[in-house]
C-alpha cells in the first residue's frame, strides 16, 4: 500500500532500455505529488555499463528494491523474478504496477502482480513484429493480455491490441517515454567528448547488435562481422558491443578480426550520453535494437536494421529506417546507397515530443480518481 494518503506504485527496470523509458515517467508522477512511488530493480542487467552508469547519468534515484536476479536461461530468470517480485509484493502491496517495453522482467513482474489482484500499466504497449521467435514478441502479447492500463507510443499499437480483444478504453496513446529522455539530455549529449576519446573521425556508422536471431549462431555472426569489416572501405565503424554479442565473439573467435581493423572502434556497451553523441552526428546507423530505431528516426539519421521484421513501423513509414533483413551480405550495398542519397525527407512520429511522461502521469491521476 502506499502512504494513507496516497495510492503506492511499483515502477519496475531490469535491463538497459528500461531505465531509459521508466525515468521521464517516474518524474513526471513524482511532480504529481500525489503518489507513493517505489523503484523496483529485477537485476536483468548488472555489469556497471548495464545497469549503474545509467543510474548515474540518467540522475536517477537509487532501487528502493533490487532482486539481483542475474543472468539465466528464459525460464530461470523468469522464475527467478516471479518469486522474488511476489515476496516483494507480498511484504509491501502496491496500489499499481508500472512496467516497460518487452524483457523479461516486464512479463515475470506484471505476472507476479496481477496473480495477487494488483493492476498492472503497461508503458510501451501493443508493438508487433509478428515474429514469435522473438522472445520480446512472447513477452509483449502476454504482458499486454494481463495489463489494465496500456499506454501505446504510435497508433497502430491501438489496431493490434483491439485485434487481440483488448478493450479500448484500456488503450491511451500518449508519446513514446524514450524519446522523453531524448529531449531532455539533448543538452548533456553536447558535452560528451567520445570523439575525442576514441579517437573516432567522419564519415563513421554507428552500429549495435545484440539479438539473438543475429548473434548466437555462428554462421550468422560469422556473415555480419565479413559484411561489417567490408564497409570499412566506405567509413569508420563505432561499434559498442553488448554483453551477449561480447561472449558470442570470443565464443567463435570473432573478436580479434574486428579489433585489427584500423577503421573499427570496438568498445564496451557506453553510457547514454556518449552513445547518443555518436548517434546524433553518426553517418548512418546499423543495429537490431529497438530503441536505436526510434531514436535515429528522431535525429533524422539514417538507419539500416539488420532484421526481417520490426515492431516499430512507423519509423519506416515516417522515420529514417529501412528493414534489410538478415542475408548480411547486401550490408556493403545498402550502406552505399544510404551515404549516397543522405538527405531523407523525415518526419518525426506524433506524439514523439518530450512529454509521453506527463501524459502518463495525467492519465494515472484520472485513474486513481475514478475518472478513467
Ligand atoms: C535483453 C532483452 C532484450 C533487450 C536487451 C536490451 C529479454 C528476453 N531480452 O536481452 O529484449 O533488447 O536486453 O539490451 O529480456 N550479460 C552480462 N551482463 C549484464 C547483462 C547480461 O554479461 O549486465 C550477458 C549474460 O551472459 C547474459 C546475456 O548477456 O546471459 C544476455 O542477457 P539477457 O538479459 O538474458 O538478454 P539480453 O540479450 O541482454
Ligand atoms: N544504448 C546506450 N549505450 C549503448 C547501446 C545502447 O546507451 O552502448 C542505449 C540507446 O539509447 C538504446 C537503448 O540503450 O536505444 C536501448 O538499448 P538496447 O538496444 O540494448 O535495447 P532494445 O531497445 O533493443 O530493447
Amino acid at each position: 500500500m502506499g502512504s494513507d494518503q496516497f495510492p503506492g506504485i511499483h515502477i519496475v527496470v531490469g535491463a538497459r532500455p528500461n531505465y531509459i523509458k521508466a525515468n521521464p515517467v517516474f518524474r513526471a508522477l513524482e511532480q504529481q505529488d500525489r503518489f507513493h512511488l517505489s523503484l523496483i530493480h529485477t537485476g536483468q542487467h548488472y555489469d556497471h555499463t548495464m545497469s549503474a552508469l545509467f543510474f548515474d547519468q540518467l540522475q536517477m534515484k537509487a532501487p528502493d528494491v533490487s532482486l539481483k536476479v542475474g543472468s539465466g536461461s528464459h525460464a530461470v530468470q523468469t522464475a527467478r523474478i516471479l518469486e522474488r517480485y511476489e515476496a516483494v509484493l507480498q511484504k509491501d502491496t502496491p496500489d499499481l504496477v508500472m512496467v516497460f517495453g518487452d524483457v523479461n522482467s516486464t512479463i515475470a513482474c506484471s505476472l507476479a502482480a496481477v496473480k495477487l489482484h494488483i493492476p498492472v500499466a503497461h508503458v510501451e504497449a501493443g508493438l508487433r513484429s509478428f515474429d514469435r521467435t522473438m522472445p520480446e514478441e512472447i513477452n509483449r502479447v502476454l504482458t499486454d493480455q494481463i495489463a489494465d492500463l496500456l499506454f501505446i507510443t504510435s497508433p497502430e499499437a491501438k489496431d493490434n491490441l483491439i485485434r487481440e480483444g483488448i478493450s479500448e478504453e484500456k488503450i491511451h496513446f500518449v508519446g513514446n517515454t524514450m524519446i522523453d529522455s531524448l529531449v531532455a539530455f539533448t543538452p548533456h549529449f553536447q558535452m560528451s567528448n567520445i570523439h575525442g576519446v576514441l579517437g573516432v573521425t567522419k564519415p563513421y556508422a554507428l552500429m549495435t547488435f545484440h539479438r539473438p536471431s543475429n548473434v548466437d549462431e555462428e554462421s550468422n555472426l560469422q556473415k555480419l562481422v565479413r559484411m561489417l569489416v567490408k564497409i570499412t572501405d566506405q567509413l569508420n565503424c563505432v561499434f559498442p558491443v553488448h554483453p551477449r554479442t561480447l561472449h558470442k565473439l570470443e565464443q567463435f573467435g570473432l573478436r580479434q578480426r574486428l579489433e585489427d581493423n584500423p577503421h573499427f572502434f570496438l568498445t564496451e556497451p557506453l553510457g547514454y550520453l556518449d552513445f547518443m553523441r555518436l548517434q546524433m552526428e553518426a553517418d548512418i546507423v546499423l543495429t537490431d535494437s529497438g530503441g536505436v530505431q526510434e531514436e535515429s528516426t528522431f535525429f533524422g539519421v539514417p538507419c539500416l536494421t539488420v532484421r526481417d521484421n520490426t515492431e516499430r513501423p512507423v519509423t519506416i513509414t515516417e522515420g529514417t529506417n529501412r528493414l534489410i533483413g538478415t542475408t548480411y551480405d547486401n550490408i556493403p550495398e545498402e550502406v552505399r546507397r544510404a551515404l549516397a542519397n543522405p538527405v531523407r525527407k523525415n518526419s518525426i512520429p506524433e506524439l514523439w515530443d518530450g512529454k509521453a511522461g506527463e501524459r502518463i502521469a495525467d492519465v494515472m491521476r484520472e485513474w486513481f480518481s475514478g475518472e478513467k
